[in-house]
């Protein structure tokens, strides 16, 4: 059985995937390392991973990287996550436009730095025709705090009497998400043996396949996510019916 009947290939119909990149700290403890080196190779995982799901020919991929609960790291830790962000955005650029990735950030990311939400803005305007992936990086984002901002988005409709409260259907809160224009979610992974959602794309996960691995986000390579989409090709979707 495949996801999508009779689709094989190397996404095995697979259109958009979603992943929680966890396990850094423990793949630096694991090898005597400080926390920030397990960040940096994390860095250098989703720099990869983007590179291959793009080859694999994904059309859109979301990955967590800071949510609104990490503002209660440590100050040196949140730090050094910034400045891997601010490094990442430079250097991966060019890379974006000459790959055909457009750049989409979901979350509250204006809360940031200014110079880190420039960066942001000028990356995702660079990149705004590009149409081969769309990657949409997870910034200060918890699905919560997503799902409040869209009703309160509909809310306004509403006050303005633009929307009845009767009319009100999923589309209208879908279309308020900062999802709104990717498709739908295929895959969600979590990576590093974890078994939570812990507050990403709880709405928009609502019929997709679920995997975890035990491996650690620094070492999840080409094999692995070749191994996730393969899982997620002999599973059988049904999306509620028979
Ligand atoms: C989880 O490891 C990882 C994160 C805090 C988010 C992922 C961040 C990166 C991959 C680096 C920054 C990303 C970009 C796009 C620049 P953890 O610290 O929770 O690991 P642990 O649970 O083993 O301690």
């Amino acid at each position: 059985m495949q996801g999508v009947a009779g689709v094989s290939g190397p996404a095995f119909g697979a259109r958009h995937i979603a992943i929680i990149m966890d396990g850094n700290g423990r793949w630096a403890k694991r090898k005597h390392l400080p926390r920030a080196l397990g960040h940096k190779k994390g860095v250098e995982a989703v720099r990869n991973i983007v590179r291959v799901g793009g080859e694999m020919g994904l059309e859109a991929m979301t990955l967590y990287a800071f949510s609104s609960e990490n503002w209660n790291r440590p100050e040196d830790e949140i730090s050094d996550l910034m400045g891997l962000l601010r490094q990442y955005i430079q250097s991966d650029i060019e890379e974006f436009v000459q790959n055909g990735v457009r750049l989409k950030v979901i979350g509250n990311y204006k809360a940031l730095d200014a110079d880190i939400v420039g960066m942001i803005d000028n990356a995702i305007e660079k990149t705004a025709g590009n149409d081969k992936m769309t990657l949409a990086v997870a910034l200060n984002y918890g699905a919560q705090d997503e799902l409040l901002r869209a009703v309160q988005h509909v809310a306004a409709r509403v006050k303005i009497g633009e929307l009845e409260p009767d009319a009100i259907h999923v589309d209208h809160i879908a279309g308020a998400l900062d999802t709104a224009e990717l498709p739908p979610l295929d895959l969600l992974i979590r990576t590093s043996g974890e078994l939570r959602l812990s507050n990403f794309l709880l709405w928009q996960a609502a019929y997709s396949e679920l995997y975890f691995t035990d491996t650690l986000w620094p070492d999840f390579d080409k094999g692995e996510l070749e191994k996730a989409l393969q899982a997620f090709g002999s599973r059988e979707r049904r999306f509620g019916g028979r």
